[in-house]
């Protein structure tokens, strides 16, 4: 059975200390972190498949954190959580993971975060499918073991795209899901630059490759959920294929895992007003404070409120999601809120700027 959804209200974000139970290499530049998460803590860390990890090192109040996918299936009660963590050139803090960090070790670990994934309990029944790139498995693994354990007659098709062979992240439990499964889980593998034992999945995946492939493995029509995950560049081709064979976007999930691409669209400057001024709710407690021009409304909070939830400040982990209680904001970018989370009035603290003289925001919603 799959464990519950956690409640639609929101838990507050919260670094708790947890020790490192074990660091498994999965590639030569990537590892699985396992964390032990202790009996009192276990209701804070349960978690929604798809959701992740802001994490940081002890004492590192304000410093830098990065968040990571839990590749675990949901559970009522994690005694442990795993993420997938690659080293990425220049990444200091995942170049620490994968190198230093070890059994024992202790790491400040946020509470679970973030929209993608299963919102709801799945009714039964039906097709899933992933595009994934990447270290994009990461949460989809988690999403895939999740259904398929939790929902007797659901199908999930799983299409991933790696660089090579031995860049590819979880092989082995990615192998498991279709041992365990072998009538309910499909896997299409590529690789962009090599063969596969098939040998005609090689080369990159692009809309047209995908409009061609995924009528031909899943009755689009049909699949009750998408699970777009990795760069974007694949991401955005992925939504295209699926939009122009006509699937509704409100079937489309997406996490963005990298826009330093040169594929994203640039970032507008920002001009706030003259005098704006932000009120914030957070875990309970209010403030106003006075915006600067050019910061982003979590910069004005994080001055007055170090508590403020955030990750990537990016756009993209979706962390410092709030609701936009009065006022109008403009966004830089946006790559965390689906189009109705957008229209039920949320917006990304880290990317917004006041358009109005007074805005208010919600963290605790
Ligand atoms: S902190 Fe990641 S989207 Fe704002």
């Amino acid at each position: 059975m799959t464990a519950p959804a956690p409640e639609a209200t929101r838990r507050r974000a919260a670094f708790h200390a947890l020790r490192v139970a074990r660091v498994t290499p999965l590639t030569e530049d990537s590892v699985a972190v396992t964390f032990t998460v202790p009996p009192a803590l276990r209701e804070a860390y349960r978690f929604r498949a798809g959701q992740h990890l802001a994490v940081r090192r002890p004492g590192g109040n304000g410093g830098a954190r990065r968040t990571y996918s839990i590749c675990t299936p949901q559970t009522a009660d994690p005694a442990e959580l795993t993420v997938g963590v690659r080293e990425v050139t220049g990444g200091e803090f995942s170049a620490y993971v994968n190198r230093e960090l070890k059994a024992g070790d202790t790491l400040e670990v946020m509470t679970p975060a973030g929209r993608f994934g299963l919102r709801e309990e799945p009714r039964g029944g039906g097709y899933w499918a992933a595009v994934v790139g990447g270290s994009g498995i990461t949460p989809v693994l988690s999403i895939a073991a999740t259904l398929l354990a939790g929902d007797e007659s659901a199908r999930f098709c799983l299409i991933r795209s790696d660089r090579t062979a031995l860049s590819t992240m979880f092989l082995e439990e990615v192998a498991d899901l279709k041992d365990r499964w072998p009538d309910r889980f499909h896997l299409v593998q590529t690789l962009s630059r090599e063969q596969t034992e098939a040998g005609l999945e090689s080369g990159r995946l692009d809309e047209e490759r995908l409009a061609a492939l995924l009528p031909a493995l899943v009755p689009v029509a049909d699949v009750a959920g998408w699970f777009l995950c990795g760069p974007y560049g694949l991401v955005q081709c992925a939504e295209r294929a699926l939009r122009t064979a006509g699937v509704r976007r409100g079937r489309i999930h997406e996490e963005i895992f990298h826009v330093d691409d040169g594929t994203a669209p640039p970032v507008p400057a920002a001009t706030a007003p003259d005098r704006a001024a932000v009120t914030a709710r957070l875990g309970g407690r209010s403030g106003s404070w006075a915006v600067r021009q050019g910061e982003t409304l979590l910069e004005t909070v994080l001055r007055n409120r170090a508590d403020a939830p955030y990750a990537c400040k990016g756009g993209v982990c979706g962390t410092c999601r709030a609701f936009l209680v009065e006022g109008e904001v403009r966004m830089d970018r946006n790559f965390a809120l689906e189009p109705d989370e957008l229209e039920a009035g949320y917006v990304l603290a880290c990317q917004s700027h006041p358009v109005t003289e007074r805005v208010e925001l919600d963290f605790d919603r």
